[in-house]
């Protein structure tokens, strides 16, 4: 199951190596002038305000932002869960968006892996069964689907944790779960909300490098939307969002890109 950047059934991807060649991985999704607004009594909200965007295998983007600022109902809009008033989405070459919902639900469970803030695990089943159910519903078999699971399990560390129950894991371990059940799919694009904001250092530490593998040794494209600062360390690139409006779009370890609020390059940890 484990493959490497460019691994069987995706040929398009070229393996990188290092940061000049990044910026040459294919483009995983493509979005043009996302607009969102949401009615709240008799007035409108512009949520999103016609935001340009795109992502690349291979590669961590990480989205960032103050609360409120349109974080979530981009990936919302990025990912097939919540239909933008305009633009497109071209995600693996599909109009997510011109894609009846069948299709579209199909689409996701075929290629996205989400991960959330709160972990969204069933309370009665156990670690390896989280996993399992999802496979199961992808179309493999039981005894596939098990072992697809259990590896998974096992590289995010929880390999002796199979048959423990949400309740009897820590929040660390809760989010490792939630994150092998997004990963065991080997999904072309990972999209994690706030995915550490539960989690103390070390184990936020621990969630931020297995998303980093997932598009290092699988090519995946990671959009990752957090708070944190010290995630940056992680991005490849960061998307400074705004008021509905990217304001900052720049590679890690380059110098800011916008004209009208360059900031100083922020410590980056460990890079
Ligand atoms: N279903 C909805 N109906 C009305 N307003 C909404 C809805 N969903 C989001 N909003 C509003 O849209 C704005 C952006 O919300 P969003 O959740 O995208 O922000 P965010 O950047 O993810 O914030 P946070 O960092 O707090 O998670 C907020 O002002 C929010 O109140
Ligand atoms: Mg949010």
């Amino acid at each position: 199951m484990r493959l490497g950047p460019a691994g069987p059934g995706h040929p398009e991807e070229e393996p990188t190596c290092g940061p000049a060649a990044m910026s040459a991985n294919p483009t995983a999704i493509e979005a043009h002038g996302v607009y969102k607004r949401f009615k709240t009594g008799r007035t409108h909200i512009e949520v999103l305000k016609r935001v340009d965007f795109d992502a690349r295998h291979g590669e961590v983007t990480m989205v960032m932002g103050p609360s409120g600022s349109g974080k979530s109902t981009l990936v919302a809009a990025l990912s097939g869960l919540l239909k933008p008033d305009e633009g497109q989405v071209r995600a693996l070459d599909t109009d997510i968006w011109g894609l009846r919902s069948g299709k579209l639900d199909r689409f996701r469970l075929d290629h996205c892996g989400f991960i959330f803030q709160g972990f969204n695990l069933f309370s009665a089943l156990t670690a390896l069964q989280q996993v399992e159910i999802i496979l199961k519903h992808q179309g493999h078999s039981k005894s596939v689907a098990r072992e697809k699971a259990a590896l998974a399990l096992d590289e995010v560390g929880l390999g002796k944790r199979l048959h423990q129950r949400p309740a009897e894991l820590s929040g660390g371990e809760k989010q490792r779960v939630a994150i092998a059940r997004a990963l065991a799919k080997d999904p072309r694009l990972v999209f994690a909300d706030e995915p550490t904001s539960a989690l103390d250092g070390e184990n936020g530490q621990i969630v931020i490098r297995l998303l980093q593998r997932a598009a290092k040794q699988h090519g995946a494209a990671v959009i990752c939307v957090t708070h944190d600062p010290r995630l940056e360390a992680y991005a490849d690139r960061i998307i400074h969002l705004e008021d509905g409006q990217i304001l900052e779009d720049r590679r890690a370890a380059e110098p800011a890109q916008s004209a009208a609020d360059r900031r100083p390059e922020p410590a980056l940890l460990g890079a």
